[in-house]
């Protein structure tokens, strides 16, 4: 993944949005925000950064951030999730968190340690999982597209081909009667 931020600074447009995670496991699901977000032309900068297991990584990055053109944050943790939190902690920036699903609990405790922030310090909660993740993709780039016209049409162009793309039927073709 830190491949895959130095490509990114290096040939084409620079990160605006920085999606964090806890572990190399919450991959499979926060990697739906990176792709939403590159299909609309935003590109990221993709890191493992967890409150708990590495904080010195994550108060450097966080803190250096918006110097090096961030301007959103995504955070998705599971478990004990703090990572949206204290990455709110340390920037006035828009955080968006997603809780994550891997624990027993099966990331109600995520939503709630994401969720539940002391009024002061606001974090943006997205629904849990891949779900969440997708959102958070997509409302990143909506915070971005109140500045950025070419955004706004490629975010208008996703929801109308969303739209289209909503069969009229479950079966294929058009409504019966009686069916
Ligand atoms: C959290 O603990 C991470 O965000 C991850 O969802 C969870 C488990 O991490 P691993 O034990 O899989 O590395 O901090």
């Amino acid at each position: 993944m830190a491949a895959r931020s130095r490509e990114k600074s290096k040939g084409g447009p620079k990160p605006r949005v920085a999606v964090l995670m806890g572990s190399k496991s919450d991959w499979e699901s926060m990697r739906i925000a990176v792709e939403v977000l590159e299909s609309l032309g935003v590109a990221c900068d993709v890191r493992v950064i967890s409150a708990h297991r590495t904080p010195q990584r994550h108060h450097d990055y966080v803190t250096a951030a918006e110097a090096q053109g961030i301007q959103v944050f995504i955070c998705g943790a599971g478990f004990a999730a703090h990572l949206a939190g204290v990455t709110a902690a340390l920037t006035p920036l828009p955080v968006l968190g997603v809780p994550l699903d891997g624990s027993a609990l099966q990331g109600l405790d995520a939503l709630l340690a994401t969720v539940q922030m002391p009024g002061g310090i606001p974090v943006a909660t997205f629904g849990i999982g891949r779900a969440g993740a997708k959102n958070a993709g997509l409302f990143a780039a909506a915070i971005l597209s109140a500045r950025d016209k070419k955004l706004r049409k490629a975010l208008d162009a996703y929801r109308e081909k969303q739209t289209a793309d909503v069969p009229e039927t479950p079966f294929g073709g058009a409504p019966l009667a009686g069916r």
